[in-house]
């Protein structure tokens, strides 16, 4: 019974040891100074922007949209991961990124180290086509996934929704993706 109790005690101290932070990360485009990307969103300049840092002496490593994309998820060169332009042949989320660089993205290392994870939004811009894998293709690592078919659209998209489509139309209220994926978001 002792030894029981002991045993119990280390492994409740150990869980204990090991709570983290939560972590909201929040990828958005084109919203750069010399372009005034922010300039008609004031409340966006308001409650984030002018409370925040800009960098004004900022490089990345490729300035295109899927390579870029698949930059962040998997820390690595675009020569490295190979995702080198917009189009499934430049392999963007095409079926060799998903047997390769898709498994070991910064999202599968927060999953296997315990995290409970949540994506909603644009994903890469090939993403849920059928030379892909269409909308069952839920990329690995992500516990609950919201990810928009193909490129940008605000109106009449359809996204993956666990693996589901759910096809949206053009009502403000109902479809603005802006605000589905904050309800998702915040429902999560
Ligand atoms: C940026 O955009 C805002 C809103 O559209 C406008 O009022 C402002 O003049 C613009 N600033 C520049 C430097 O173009
Ligand atoms: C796409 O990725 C595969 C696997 O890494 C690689 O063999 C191929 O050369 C890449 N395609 C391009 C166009 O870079
Ligand atoms: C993307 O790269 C592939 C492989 O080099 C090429 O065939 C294709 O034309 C490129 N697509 C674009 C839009 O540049």
């Amino acid at each position: 019974m002792r030894l029981f109790l002991c045993v119990f005690l280390v492994l409740f101290e150990v869980v204990c040891s090991v709570t983290r932070p939560n972590i909201v990360f929040i990828l958005t485009d084109d919203q750069d100074v010399f372009l005034n990307g922010t300039g008609p969103m004031s409340k966006l300049r308001q409650y984030v922007s002018s409370q925040g840092a800009t960098f004004s002496n900022m490089f990345v490593t490729t300035p295109l949209c899927c390579p870029s994309r698949s930059s962040i998820l998997t820390g690595q060169y675009v020569h490295n991961h190979k995702a080198i332009n917009n189009s499934v042949d430049g392999n963007c989320s095409s079926p060799s990124w998903q047997k390769g660089p898709e498994t070991q993205t910064f999202v599968t290392y927060l999953k296997k180290s315990g995290y409970t994870t949540f994506f909603a939004g644009k994903y890469l811009n090939q993403y849920g086509m059928d030379e892909t894998g269409g909308l069952s293709h839920i990329p690995p690592g992500w516990d609950h996934w919201n990810g928009l078919k193909g490129n940008s659209q605000y109106y009449n998209y359809v996204v993956s929704a666990n693996g589901k489509a759910e096809k949206h139309g053009s009502d403000y209220k109902a479809d603005y993706f802006t605000d589905v994926i904050n309800r998702k978001a915040t429902t999560f």
